[in-house]
């Protein structure tokens, strides 16, 4: 018997499991796609067009009927399917019309809203709100249960350190301190009470682990990491999301130093099941338990189904091993029937968890009261603005003045909806969107405004720069909006060069040339390396792909209505060849800022011969109308242990006129250890709003038992020794100050 089962549901579930056949029990564990098969190049088409009318536009979908025959026969746990009248009929088919009446899980990607799209999670980490980001999810969480959905594919907790990989735009950055503290208000946000109807949604953390440390940042590439590595970068977010109630988590498509996460015991077991004690349900990404044989670690589909179920993979999603071998390799006595029971106890656990016996079905009409609800709207421009943020702002050009500056609005981003959207916006709208033009007519008369294209963005079609060039000459100043396609960014969509796509380096020289001020508007999936740009910028924003109200939110942000406050959670290159490059670095044996070691005829240090090691912006970077002074840094608690709390205070005052919100962070630094430490490590962070010259002291209390790593032997420990700690605006600023950790702790 599994030891994790929820009493409430123990006695409801072996009573079901008693009366299952072997093919029902194995039907539990398979998620089935329950549509009819569409021309996916047709319906991009017919999108791409409504798009450009601004229509909205909804993918004709029909249930397929061998998977209704599926689910009568017992032989489907859950689909993936957003569609409400859809649900109803494919939960009908397994409560009334099957044999023991188990309702269906309806999964769905949910990633950054479902019709309300916020930005993407990336830009979202920028706010450095997990209460606003719990809200956002909430909300989200909302809308996706009016259609039936019971099952969010969400949060995305990956830590990136490489913006090649197109998924970056998915997460929450290159930290696990951060990564963790998304990853518990968007569990939050995703699985809180108060749904429509009463329903229930368990939330999905993904991708249980390491995906976003994919070789040269290629999708799906293989994956090497220690073992101490795992445990103190890509596990926290998980743990995090997991002590925060996450009931599933999906497993992932890479390798793990050779064994692919989708067959990996030690991680979905010895980590997930022993050390944590965690009980939800494991499912399987798209088809990765068939991808086992691609790997090359299993033989044929018989083989991969054997792999995953004996490593811990409950849910089999769409390769259809489960459905086809699982029986049978439990018949053979190649698979314990105590490992296949283990697995349906935990799906039916999840399902009476939320409520699904009592409530399976969805009002149908519950979408029109909630589907993009006013406080919805608005909850996203307040994410939008928030998201964004300012790396560049040379004397002060901005805020712009709207009533006497003729301003040219120029760029293949400055008048688009779709894009705006970001990646995994499969549910929203382009019709939705607010564009940056849109924004700008709020707030600037017609006759001042020239909004021009300039080029598109990507691709060598013909230039409209001399019309873009004109418009410039006309104007005041240029507020120039470029950057990526949502289709630039995303799962399987990694880029080699990150420069601007297409032609737009040549509009931006074009535009420089005329002499008149740049203000640039980067919307994008990722960090990109435009250091020729940004020389080229009087000030820059960066609004990412940033959902419905990235318009309203980039002219509120240039018009002064919105002071900025977002501040990067990923580190920004230079160069590709930097890559990877996080603050959270090594110092190695011979820093860049050492003295080296001299050998021949000059210091040898880990440097570039061309390049610094910097990257262009830092991680937690980011700039305000406001200017904050920080003084006065206190360690309160110089001796500490790590049963108790360190206590750090600082004074902060805004100098400038207007008030402002300054994120204020915490770093640390492991000065001797037994294994070698990061030069920086976020272990806390405050939004701080102050007024106009307001001061104040803020205070920092950290748990010391939270300073640990994993050491020698692979265990969390706090050791003994003097640790350094900064309190600043970025992580390249800040006040110092020294600590002691006197006794050692061992987890
Ligand atoms: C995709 C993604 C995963 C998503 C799943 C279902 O391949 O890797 O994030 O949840 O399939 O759409």
């Amino acid at each position: 018997m599994d030891k994790h089962i929820d009493p409430l549901f123990k006695a409801k579930v072996e009573e079901l499991l008693s009366q299952m056949t072997l093919e029902e029990k194995v039907g539990q564990l398979v998620l089935e796609n329950a549509f009819a098969p569409i021309n996916w190049h047709e319906v991009l088409q017919q999108q791409k067009l409504a798009d450009e009318r601004g229509e909205p536009f909804k993918i004709p979908l029909e249930i397929n009927p061998v998977t209704s025959e599926h689910i009568r026969a017992g032989r489907v746990s859950a689909i993936n399917s957003a569609d409400p009248l859809l649900n109803n009929r494919l939960q009908q088919a397994a409560v009334e019309e099957s044999r023991l009446h188990i309702p269906l899980l309806v999964g769905h990607d949910v990633i950054h809203g479902f019709r309300t799209v916020f930005p993407i999670p990336l830009a979202e980490s920028c706010t450095w709100n997990p209460e606003l980001l719990e809200r956002a999810s909430h909300a989200a969480a909302v809308e996706a249960a009016c259609m039936g959905i019971n099952w969010i594919f969400a949060p995305m907790v990956d830590i990136a350190r490489d913006p090649r990989w197109g998924r970056v735009a998915e997460g929450a950055g290159e930290d696990p301190f951060l990564g963790a503290e998304m990853a518990r208000a968007r569990v939050r946000g995703f699985q809180s009470g108060n749904l429509p109807m009463g329903r229930r949604i368990s939330a999905c953390p993904k991708h249980y682990v390491g995906y976003g440390a994919a070789e040269a940042g290629r999708d799906y590439n293989s994956v090497e990491l220690s073992e101490r590595t795992l445990r103190d970068v890509y596990l926290p977010p998980f743990q995090a999301a997991f002590d925060n109630g996450a009931q599933s988590t999906m497993s992932a498509f890479n390798e793990i130093s050779g064994i692919p996460g989708t067959c990996n015991s030690f991680l979905l077991r010895t980590v997930l099941r022993d050390e944590w004690g965690w009980n939800g349900v494991v499912v399987s990404d798209f088809n990765a338990i068939g991808e086992l044989v691609q790997h090359g670690v299993a033989k044929d589909l018989r083989d991969a189904a054997r792999l995953s179920i004996l490593a811990g993979v409950d849910i089999d999603m769409e390769s259809g091993a489960y459905t086809k071998h699982l029986a049978q390799l439990v018949e053979d006595g190649a698979v314990p029937l105590t490992i296949l029971d283990e697995a349906v106890r935990r799906v039916l656990c999840l399902k009476f968890g939320l409520g699904l016996f009592e409530n399976p079905y969805v009002d149908e009409t519950l979408s029109e009261k909630y589907i993009l609800a006013p406080e919805f709207r608005s909850l996203a421009l307040d994410v939008a603005r928030q998201s964004m943020v300012l790396l560049k702002n040379d004397k002060n050009v901005l805020p712009l003045q709207a009533q006497d500056q003729r301003i040219a609005l120029i760029g293949p981003l400055a008048n688009n909806r779709a894009d705006l959207l970001g990646t995994w916006a499969v549910t929203g709208q382009a019709s939705d969107v607010e564009t940056v033009f849109d924004g700008f007519r709020h707030y600037v008369q017609g006759n001042l405004l020239n909004c021009v294209p300039g080029c598109s963005v990507s691709g060598d079609d013909p230039l409209d720069i001399s019309a873009a060039v004109a418009a410039a000459q006309d104007s005041d100043i240029v507020v120039l909006v470029i950057g990526e396609s949502a289709g630039m960014s995303g799962e399987a969509h990694s880029r080699a060069h990150l420069g601007l796509p297409g032609r737009q380096q040549e509009l931006v020289n074009a535009l420089a040339a005329t002499g008149k001020p740049l203000v640039t508007v980067l919307m994008c999936g990722r960090p990109l390396v435009v250091p020729a740009l940004v020389e080229k910028s009087a000030a820059l924003l960066i609004g990412w792909h940033a959902g419905i109200r990235a318009g309203q939110a980039v002219a509120d942000i240039l018009f002064g209505a919105e002071n900025p406050s977002g501040k990067l959670t990923v580190s920004w290159p230079r160069a590709e060849g930097q890559i990877p490059v996080y603050y959270a670095h090594k110092l190695t044996g011979r820093p860049a800022e050492g003295t080296g070691t001299t050998q021949y005829h000059e210091p040898f240090r880990s440097t570039y011969l061309d390049e610094p090691n910097a990257p262009l912006f830092s991680f937690g970077e980011g700039m305000s109308y406001s200017e904050y002074e920080y003084s006065n840094l206190q360690v309160l608690t110089p001796f500490v242990s790590p049963k108790e709390t360190l206590q750090v205070g600082v004074v902060i005052k805004n100098t400038s006129s207007r008030a402002g919100v300054e994120i204020v962070q915490l770093y640390i630094r492991d000065l001797v250890a037994s294994v070698t430490r990061p030069v920086k490590e976020l272990k806390g962070f405050q939004r701080v709003h102050l007024e106009a010259g307001e001061k104040r002291e803020i205070r920092f209390e950290i748990p010391v038992n939270t300073l640990g790593f994993h050491g020698l032997e692979n265990r969390y420990l706090v050791e003994t020794g003097e640790f350094k700690v900064w309190i600043g605006s970025d992580s390249t600023h800040g006040l110092d100050g020294i600590f002691t950790v006197r006794d050692i702790l061992h987890s």
